[in-house]
């Protein structure tokens, strides 16, 4: 009777567990590397695919409000698409340290780093050769009572792009079963101090990617703060208010009402770091970060991250790239929301550590739970 039990036991749990994710064969890199691609599925139709190179998210197909899918980030459909000079960190797990550093530099522990000014006269996203978006990581997909998931895994050597430290990424992608939703943990460990801030960079148009335009979009913001930049988007170490300002994202607003007040900035639309207001629910390791739709098609995406800042880009940069499926990536059809500790932390005292020391393990956490509003009446703020 025991053992009818148990393996009742294990015939129900195994029942209950997604089916395993799927991979195919992506390509091949420059360097003649081999990149697979994985696709990650659940029941409520949400598909999420991410490849071995800068564990990529590379397709996200989400229902609209009649169930019709889409897929609503940007990329390429081949390697050589994200090798080219149009690829703008699409999709991407960004680092070791994403956004900023000034000029490149900084001191730790008595000893100064000089780092790659790929972002004239910034250091950018991690790098310009070996940063994380670029090279090929080792992936393990796994299966749970949850959902599916891929493992990502890379070791970057010590000095790897400048930086001190030989660092343990990895970066898990979880499609959870019974809701659409997609979490990606962070985790990292080094062997010297470091500087670590790692995101993703995808780039979202909830109308389906290569629509036109995100200015029609509303975004609300969990932020009543950011962090004020100069002429080279580097923050001054101030945290000012929102209020009276384009910044203001506390209550739901159509993304394009207030942009062009921004454009003759040197953020050349919305490229703003914004603090997250403190945790309510003291249970949750989540603070809820941004709620996203779009009104055409119904579909809402919601962030919670574990992170203190959110950097919102309005795509000022995209410029007619031709992506997917044939498809054409005007100036502002996409948008990043990116959750992170602020730009330039390590020049920055007070802002919140971005500093990993041996011992000690890095792990962020950020969910992307996407829906559909069928109300017609969808209320904004003037
Ligand atoms: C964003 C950044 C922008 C731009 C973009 C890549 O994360 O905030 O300024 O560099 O990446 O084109």
């Amino acid at each position: 009777m025991k053992h009818v039990c148990s393996l009742l036991t294990l015939l129900v749990s195994a029942s209950t567990l997604a089916s395993e994710p799927t991979v195919e064969d992506f390509g091949k890199t420059k360097d003649g590397e081999a990149v697979q691609l994985y696709t990650l599925k659940n029941e409520k139709g949400l598909v999420a695919k991410i490849m071995t190179r800068g564990a990529t998210l590379v397709e996200l197909h989400a229902p609209d409000k009649d169930g019709k899918s889409a897929d609503i980030i940007l990329g390429w459909d081949d390697v050589a698409g994200y090798e080219s000079e149009d690829n703008q960190y699409f999709g991407c797990t960004t680092g070791r340290v994403c956004n900023r550093i000034a000029k490149g530099k900084f001191t730790l522990d008595g000893e100064e780093y000089t780092l790659a000014t790929n972002n004239d006269p910034n250091h950018l996203h991690g790098g310009a050769e070996r940063s994380l978006d670029k090279v090929v990581w080792k992936a393990t997909p796994f299966t749970n009572k949850f959902g599916q998931g891929i493992r990502f895994n890379y070791t970057s050597p010590d000095g790897e792009e400048g930086y001190p430290g030989k660092l343990k990424v990895s970066v898990s992608y979880v499609l959870a079963n019974s809701a659409n939703r997609l979490t990606i943990n962070y985790k990292a460990t080094t062997d010297k101090a470091t500087p670590v801030n790692l995101t993703n960079h995808a780039y979202f148009n909830l109308g389906g990617a290569g629509s036109d335009t995100v200015l029609n979009h509303q975004l609300k913001l969990n932020a009543d703060n950011y962090t004020p930049t100069d002429d080279t988007l580097i923050p001054t170490g101030k945290i000012e208010s929102v209020e009276k300002t384009p910044l203001d994202f506390r209550k739901m607003r159509k993304i394009g009402a207030r942009v062009e007040k921004l454009t003759e900035t040197a953020a050349l639309g919305y490229d703003h770091n914004f603090v997250l207001n403190s945790k309510k629910d003291n249970d949750s390791r989540y603070n809820l970060a941004a709620m996203l739709r779009d009104p055409e098609s119904g579909r809402t995406l919601r962030i919670s991250t574990t992170e203190p800042g959110i950097q919102f880009y309005s795509g000022n940069f995209l410029k007619g790239q031709n992506g997917k499926d044939g498809k054409t990536y005007a100036h502002r059809s996409a948008l990043c929301l990116e959750t992170q500790h602020f730009p330039d932390s390590v020049n920055h005292d007070s802002f919140p550590s971005t500093i990993l020391k041996p011992g000690d393990e890095y792990m962020s956490s950020t969910s992307y739970t996407f829906g559909v509003t069928k109300e017609q009446d969808q209320k904004t703020e003037k």
